[in-house]
């Protein structure tokens, strides 16, 4: 298998809104990030992914995106943004942007043009259509509720908006749009960044036409999905993009589709098909979701277990996998896939274990490698993401409960991810001297990462060991997979294997994912003269024999097998 860098590094993402504010005015910035690199390089991870710090009025929290070419007032200027990315190398890390091209802000000059008149040469550069029947041109729904369509009273047309009103959708037909996208990439790749996340990057093709999306019961619009999902020149486009552009450098690149399954995923990233990297799949994100993400339901570890080895035998010698539990848009991952009562510590270093072992690149979220929770602000008031406002307005406006709305949203929202990351147990978490954007998590003062580097035990340290353990087994990286015990509920195991130079290494990895005490037995078959524990959890005893364990609530243990 051919190394490479991406596939052997950490991958750190930072929401700079929430991560340091180093002028006090409440908001992270990018001389706060810089204040950090110390503590990432400490924590062990190679490469840093960045959420948008481009020029943005933040409807969507710097997901709309006003001038490609310049920084964000709040987070600091070009000259920050450079020193950055100076610091990040000169620590021997990384640096990936966030690409955000299948919308841009309104507030675009692009898209200011756009709207000016219907034969403005940038016209084309967004998508406009004619109303139908009084209405918009077709039922799609927006992804932050209501419809995905907005008027223009000026030009008495509609442009389409996937997300926000504020977030119009690029016309990528238009050759003129991909050129620019291509130009921009280029001036950052240029300035010395190591790649791009690239979101929604499987919505920028659309069907001809766009035809009317199904209604699913109790909904209000159509779903537009297979008409913008993996879109009939998706592939065309990112394979132009790879041509122009990432092919002259030697970057990283994880595009965000969400819909898609392995089988399509190949095409993305198979390494014959000079597209990306990687790609961040949602299956697991969707493994606890009903009709919606506000939905909750139960999820099985069988289940679960399904997801990770479908996507690994899908890319098996054909792509590379990504591995993330949480990020800006979802819940935080102990709560969700883990316990965040009574074993907060031990199933945060259970989920890291997973994470850190299974074939593919891990992304660690911002907070993640101190065992960040979930918040449960009481009042809509305390909330700030786009998505969820605008959620709670529409289901208060059909006439559901206040309480049944804020449960759903003290599960689902973006916002439980951002919450300021939580530093020390000064006020504010030493996030801010000044008055946060978003509360702190009132947990601040157990949950922090000064109390997390003074106690090694904590789960920050596990974090650091486990990412070292990576760097000192190729195994990890570059090792086959084989699952366990697939039909056990409670027990998630497997075996990595990797033969290099006429020697072979082999890990066993059993990971408790229950409350209870769990017995686990070595298949036989699997043989072995000497094991060494390499990592686990639990304080661990020499008697583990591998024919008769039990294995602890949400304990974690990693063998090599000698
Ligand atoms: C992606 C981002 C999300 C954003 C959306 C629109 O899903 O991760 O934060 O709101 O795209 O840009
Ligand atoms: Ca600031």
């Amino acid at each position: 298998m051919e190394r490479k860098w991406w596939k052997e590094g950490v991958v750190y993402q930072i929401y700079p809104r929430s991560f340091n504010d180093s002028n006090g005015d409440g908001i992270g910035d990018l001389p706060g990030i810089i204040e950090k690199l110390d503590y990432l390089k400490e924590l062990g991870v190679d490469i840093i992914w960045l959420c948008p710090v481009y020029k943005s009025p933040n409807d969507d929290n710097g997901y709309d995106i006003s001038d490609y070419y310049d920084i964000m007032d709040e987070f600091g200027t070009m000259e920050d943004m450079d020193k950055l990315i100076e610091g990040v190398h000169k620590r021997g890390m990384k640096l990936i942007m966030d690409l955000v091209v299948n919308h841009t802000s309104d507030e675009h000059p692009w898209f200011q043009e756009s709207k000016s008149s219907k034969d403005n040469p940038y016209r084309d550069f967004y998508i406009w259509r004619k109303g139908k029947n009084d209405g918009p041109p077709n039922n799609w729904g927006s992804a932050f509720s209501g419809s995905a369509w907005e008027y223009d009273e000026k030009t008495g047309e509609y442009y389409l908006h996937l997300f926000s009103k504020k977030q119009p959708d690029l016309n990528w037909e238009n050759p003129r749009v991909r050129e620019e996208v291509y130009k921009m990439m280029r001036w950052w790749l240029d300035k010395g960044i190591d790649g791009f996340r690239m979101d929604v990057i499987n919505m920028i093709s659309k069907v001809k036409g766009l035809p009317d999306g199904k209604v699913y019961p109790g909904a209000k619009y159509g779903d537009g999905s297979p008409y913008y999902l993996n879109g009939p020149r998706v592939h065309d486009y990112l394979q132009e993009m790879n041509r122009e552009v990432l092919s002259k450098y030697d970057v990283m690149t994880v595009g965000e589709t969400p819909g898609v399954t392995p089988e399509i995923a190949r095409k993305y990233v198979g390494y014959d098909r000079n597209e990306l990297n990687m790609v961040f799949q949602f299956e697991l994100m969707g493994i606890d979701c009903g009709l919606s993400k506000w939905d909750k339901k139960d999820w099985k570890l069988t289940e679960f277990k399904r997801i990770f080895n479908r996507w690994y035998e899908g890319l098996k010698e054909k792509g590379w996998n990504s591995l993330y539990m949480n990020n800006h848009d979802q819940p935080r991952m102990v709560p969700r896939f883990g316990n965040d009562k009574e074993y907060r510590v031990e199933s945060a270093k259970l989920l890291a274990t997973l994470l850190h072992t299974f074939p593919g690149t891990p992304y660690i979220y911002q907070g993640e490698e101190i065992g960040m929770t979930n918040v449960a602000f009481d009042s809509i008031e305390d909330y700030r993401d786009i998505e969820t406002l605008n959620w709670y307005r529409e289901q208060i406006e059909e006439g559901r409960t206040e309480a049944e709305v804020m449960e759903a949203i003290h599960w689902a929202s973006r916002d439980n991810a951002r919450t300021p990351m939580q530093w020390d147990d000064s006020p504010h978490a030493g996030f801010t001297t000044g008055t946060p954007w978003v509360k702190v998590n009132p947990n601040y003062k157990d949950i922090n990462v000064a109390k997390a580097r003074k106690d090694q035990d904590s789960i920050f340290h596990y974090y650091r060991r486990l990412i070292q353990l990576r760097k000192e087994n190729p195994v990890i990286v570059y090792g086959d997979y084989r699952p366990i015990l697939e039909d056990d509920e409670k027990l998630f195991s497997y075996l990595r294997t990797l033969n290099e130079d006429g020697e072979e290494s082999r890990l066993l990895v059993i990971l408790n994912f229950s409350e209870e005490e769990v017995k686990f037995k070595l298949p036989e078959g699997i043989g072995y003269s000497d094991k060494k524990i390499l990592i686990g959890n639990y304080p661990v005893g020499l008697q583990k024999d591998l024919s008769n364990l039990t294995l602890k609530p949400y304990e974690a243990l990693v063998y090599q097998l000698i």
